[in-house]
């Protein structure tokens, strides 16, 4: 690595998030989602990992993401959400995948290609508008695959779109698990389970749990609900306060000094001197810019943490690097700072934390973002146990 801006993926992190969840739902149907890379993360040894911790299924969304999972030796069930066409249900089998089904279409290419009985689960859409099919439908997607030569159905599912809700039993979420359970009446012979749950509704159904405050009625308790967590396996919340678990970001995104700048009062800092110095102040000059996925929106906005000390991004955000007034924080001689390590995000070995969270909000956006804009050119580093 000539450039030491890369992305510390900790195993540990990641293991302590899927603890979390095993240890509180042990029977349950849990697909981790490792679509877009694993959130940033790196597909490929996040699913290794995972299925070294027992995980028996992951979530795809694309045909290919699935591919180059089997082509690297996952071994487990891989789930691609997103639709097909015939020349795609066919890789989809041939790969030993499993189709999330959402249109009359994709029953049609998956009945010219399979030769043998081959599982689906079958999406309905309960309020997203996105993919599945309407729930209205449910008779006649039951009727067109009950008894089917080639196709079996083993598990019906939706997708929460405020699953922040999911505790408010008057709420979208509360009406979208109904909608489902009642498809899912349509197709008990079938004796298929439905999954429902992503981080949100998980956290909600946690925080519940901690509580003591289960009731068989509420609509979280419907049924045994198959967890599809992405965002907190990762070690975040997206429920807009710090879940009730304890997650542990596993991503901190690291880079460092390139080199440092004396600047005179009134000097200006970047593209479009959109910083001015109000003092004779050091700038150092970080080796990562929008060109590896940090926001340009982020200029004058964020800060970084360098040598234990939250520190302001200072003017524009360049596409190979950013600048940060460190003026308050180094002494002495300015060359024992230069390689001085700097986190983006995450934290430090002393325990000090700047989370995607908090950058996500200075951007305008949400942490998923974050983590997946962490570009190609940023390697990923993989530290902590392999195995478990
Ligand atoms: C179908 C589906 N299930 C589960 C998830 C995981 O969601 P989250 O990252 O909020 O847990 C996603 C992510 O967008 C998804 O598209």
């Amino acid at each position: 690595m000539f450039r030491k801006t890369f992305a510390e993926i900790n195993l540990d992190n990641l293991t302590h998030n899927i603890r979390v969840l095993q240890k509180a739902f042990p029977n349950r149907f849990l697909c981790p989602m490792v679509k877009a890379n694993a959130y940033g993360h790196g597909d490929v040894k996040l699913a290794l990992h995972l299925e070294k911790l027992g995980i028996k299924q992951l979530g795809v969304c694309l045909i290919e993401e699935g591919l180059l999972l089997r082509q690297s030796g996952v071994k487990v069930d891989i789930l691609v959400f997103r639709g097909f066409d015939a020349k795609g249900a066919k890789a989809i089998l041939d790969n030993n995948m499993t189709a999330v089904v959402s249109t009359w279409d994709q029953i049609e290419a998956l009945e010219q290609v399979a030769t043998k009985k081959v599982s689906v689960h079958v999406k309905f859409d309960t309020g997203m508008n996105r993919l599945g099919f309407r729930t209205e439908e449910a008779q006649k997607v039951f009727d067109r695959l009950n008894g089917h030569a080639h196709i079996e159905v083993k598990a019906l599912c939706t997708h929460l779109y405020i699953g922040e809700n999911a505790l408010e039993t008057d709420q979208t979420s509360a009406q979208q698990l109904h909608k489902l359970n009642k498809v899912s009446e349509v197709f008990k012979s079938m004796n298929v389970f439905c999954h429902a749950l992503n981080s949100s509704g998980i956290l909600n159904l946690l925080e519940m749990e901690q509580k003591g405050q289960q009731d068989k009625n509420h609509p979280l308790y419907l049924q045994n609900w198959g967890l599809r967590p992405g965002l907190m396996i990762y070690g975040y919340s997206s429920l807009g306060h710090p879940p009730v678990a304890s997650l542990k970001p596993v991503m901190n995104l690291k880079s460092v000094v390139n080199n440092l700048r004396e600047v005179k009062a009134g000097e200006t800092v970047s593209y479009g001197a959109k910083w001015t110095a109000k003092r004779d102040s050091v700038i150092a000059v970080i080796s990562i810019g929008y060109g590896d996925g940090y926001h340009r929106l982020l200029s004058n906005q964020a800060h970084v943490l360098f040598a234990g000390h939250k520190v302001p991004v200072v003017g524009t955000v360049c596409m190979d690097y950013l600048m940060v007034d460190v003026t308050d924080v180094v002494k002495g001689d300015l060359k024992l700072y230069k390689d001085q390590e700097v986190i983006l995000f995450g934290g430090d070995l002393k325990g000090h934390e700047l989370s995607a969270d908090e950058l996500a909000r200075q951007a305008h956006t949400i942490s998923y973002e974050m983590l997946t804009s962490v570009g190609e050119r940023v390697p990923r580093v993989y530290i902590g146990k392999e195995t478990p």
